[in-house]
């Protein structure tokens, strides 16, 4: 039984080539160094005027945040969390829970950058960030074993709880499974809501993604005795 995250439409990409001859990008671009060949909306806003979506393009401190608060947890190192990251481009990683995430956020942005360009990252015949060659749904309903109801989606819009304990009430034998999204602005693609018909609030207030791994993984450990 275990909690397992999907962080959706992470701002996590290599700089498009139609913008790589912008200023902006060639400014800080060289291809000796990882961090500089992901694209970075603090560094590179005025090139990405350009791009469609862009409100959740370049947002790789998000996915930073998000990814330290999770593999710090006591969930974590108890062996009973599994991440993964589905990017704005629908490419899926899965976290080895023992790797260490970078705390320099230009070391992470590096690290980002090679898992795109390598399709993942190994460490001698292991994988500390795995590709997944699946759909997101199909990823999803295999993990769940095909059943829906402990599959929920995180959002301001959701039926808020009236407590932590009615977050995983099923308290059940099987995976949980939360959607969050990886961005900071906008709402998830209309499929996300194909995925299950639990969509739940954890706040009166709209939350930072971070906020929201950390309290969930929290309310977890709460309702299952892990401290
Ligand atoms: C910064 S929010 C995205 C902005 C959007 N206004 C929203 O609140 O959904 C990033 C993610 O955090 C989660 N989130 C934010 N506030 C939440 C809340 N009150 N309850 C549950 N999830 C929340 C959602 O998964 C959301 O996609």
């Amino acid at each position: 039984m275990n909690l397992i995250i999907f962080l959706i439409e992470c701002g996590i990409e290599l700089i498009p080539k139609n913008i790589r001859s912008h200023s902006a990008v060639k400014r800080n671009l060289s291809m000796k160094n990882y961090h500089s060949q992901l694209l970075d909306n603090a560094l590179h806003h005025s090139a990405m005027k350009k791009l469609n979506n862009r409100s959740k393009r370049g947002r790789p401190d998000i996915t930073h945040l998000c990814l330290l608060n999770a593999l710090g947890s006591p969930l974590n190192q108890e062996g009973k969390l599994q991440i993964f990251m589905h990017t704005v481009n629908n490419k899926i990683f899965a976290f080895n829970p023992k790797i260490r995430i970078a705390k320099n956020f230009n070391r992470f942005k590096g690290l980002m950058a090679k898992m795109l360009i390598d399709n993942g990252i190994k460490f001698e015949n292991d994988y500390l960030i795995a590709p997944i060659e699946k759909k997101l749904n199909e990823i999803i309903t295999e993990l769940a074993d095909n059943n829906r109801s402990n599959v929920l989606i995180l959002s301001k819009k959701g039926k808020l709880i009236a407590s932590y304990k009615e977050l995983y009430e099923h308290n059940s034998l099987e995976n949980y499974i939360l959607i969050i999204g990886g961005f900071q602005k906008s709402s998830f693609q209309e499929y996300i809501y194909g995925l299950t018909d639990n969509v739940i609030s954890i706040s009166k207030y709209s939350l930072n993604a971070w906020n929201v791994v950390s309290r969930s993984i929290t309310y977890y450990e709460i309702t299952h005795n892990i401290i």
